[in-house]
């Protein structure tokens, strides 16, 4: 038996507006099932969390159906800079996007730049920008830190080029750290033509190449996040599949399956999945909160097994070895032997 930690994902979606879509009760159940006791979500829902009225009903309604403590980001396109110290002491970062995605949110870089300069201003340098910027756009990233070195996280890096500027920035001293999701650790763009719509995510699956350069720079790393996203079995067969893959209950045990053979220690596991994520994002410390977990336990990972409102995953029929048995918030039981325990205390929703 191994004790770890309560793990947190700073990098999930869950759409509380969507009927269909994953919601706050089937998504935080997802993540105590996958041994998470805390996770943060984005603010790309529909309409988006750019000002306070729409965090707060999302706050409200998380705090009504939240199983494991949950924290929230902003967003901004830039037109929001009066909204940010009304915000401030209810979210862990400002999340933007710099490459176009789901919620079709996408800034240049005037007005990046401007809402550095507020941004930095408004939390004394303190609550992390987290940026989607994938490929050509880490020049324009290094002149905006030059301008205002705010600490920056740049989220589900995939390539080996991506890495190699992100390594070349931290050691010249920008306050840059990176998170890679356990998708474009364990699978590669040729399990595409199996995968079909459910091998298709922001970023892409990338090569073989990248993917092991990932791999023997995981010391470069700071955070694995799952990138979880809320769409179901329906959408992505259909005509115009949406981007994206659940991942709350199969990121732990492929991590223990590469303990198992050695790809990683217990320790970076802890720093990938806990300490990394809460030094980043100065995120409270859960008293007597953990998962166990027996490392000898081999099964395989099935679509039909997961709490997921997607009920699916991109990694259906892999096996693996270690699987979380029993986890604990703040001295409760709430997860044992395959099953959620109701308990009657409430998760903590997180702000300062
Ligand atoms: O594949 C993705 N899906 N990538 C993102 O960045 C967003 C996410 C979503 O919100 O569905
Ligand atoms: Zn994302």
């Amino acid at each position: 038996m191994i004790r770890l930690p309560g793990l947190i994902d700073p990098h999930v979606h869950l759409r509380y507006l969507d009927p269909v879509k994953e919601d706050f009760s089937t998504g935080t159940n997802a993540a105590i099932a996958g041994g998470y006791t805390m996770i943060l979500d984005m603010p790309n829902n529909n309409p988006p969390i750019t000002t306070i009225e729409r965090l707060q009903a999302k706050i409200n309604h998380a705090s009504q159906y939240a199983r494991c403590d949950i924290g929230f980001y902003f967003g901004s396109l830039g037109d929001n800079l009066d909204e940010f110290h009304k915000i401030i002491n209810l979210v862990y970062g400002l999340k933007l996007y710099l490459n176009v995605t789901t919620g079709g949110y996408i800034i240049d870089e005037k007005s990046l730049n401007i809402i550095y300069k507020k941004w930095n201003e408004v939390t004394n340098g303190k609550k992390p920008i987290l940026l989607h910027a994938e490929e050509d756009v880490f020049e324009m990233v290094e002149r905006v830190l030059k301008a205002t070195p705010h600490p920056t996280h740049i989220v589900h890096v995939s390539t080996e080029e991506e890495l190699i500027k992100i390594i070349s920035l931290k050691k010249n001293g920008f306050p840059i750290t990176c998170g890679v999701c356990p998708h474009h650790l364990f699978l590669k763009n040729d399990d595409l033509q199996k995968l079909g719509p459910y091998g298709i995510m922001k970023p892409s699956l990338k090569t073989k190449t990248d993917q092991e350069f990932l791999w023997e720079n995981i010391q470069y790393i700071d955070i694995i996040e799952s990138d979880h996203a809320p769409h179901t079995k329906e959408q992505k067969e259909s005509e115009n599949p949406p981007s994206g893959v659940p991942g709350l209950e199969t990121t732990l045990p492929l991590l223990l399956t590469a303990m198992s053979k050695n790809k990683i220690t217990k320790d970076d596991i802890i720093r990938l999945c806990h300490t990394g994520p809460k030094e980043i994002f100065h995120l409270p410390i859960q008293p007597y909160t953990y998962i166990d977990i027996d490392e000898n336990i081999e099964y395989e990972i099935k679509n039909e097994n997961l709490f997921t409102k997607c009920k699916w995953t991109p990694f259906n029929g892999f096996k693996v070895k270690g699987k979380v048995v029993k986890v604990v918030l703040r001295g409760e039981t709430i997860f044992e032997n395959g099953k959620i325990i109701d308990t009657q205390k409430k998760a903590h929703i997180l702000h300062e």
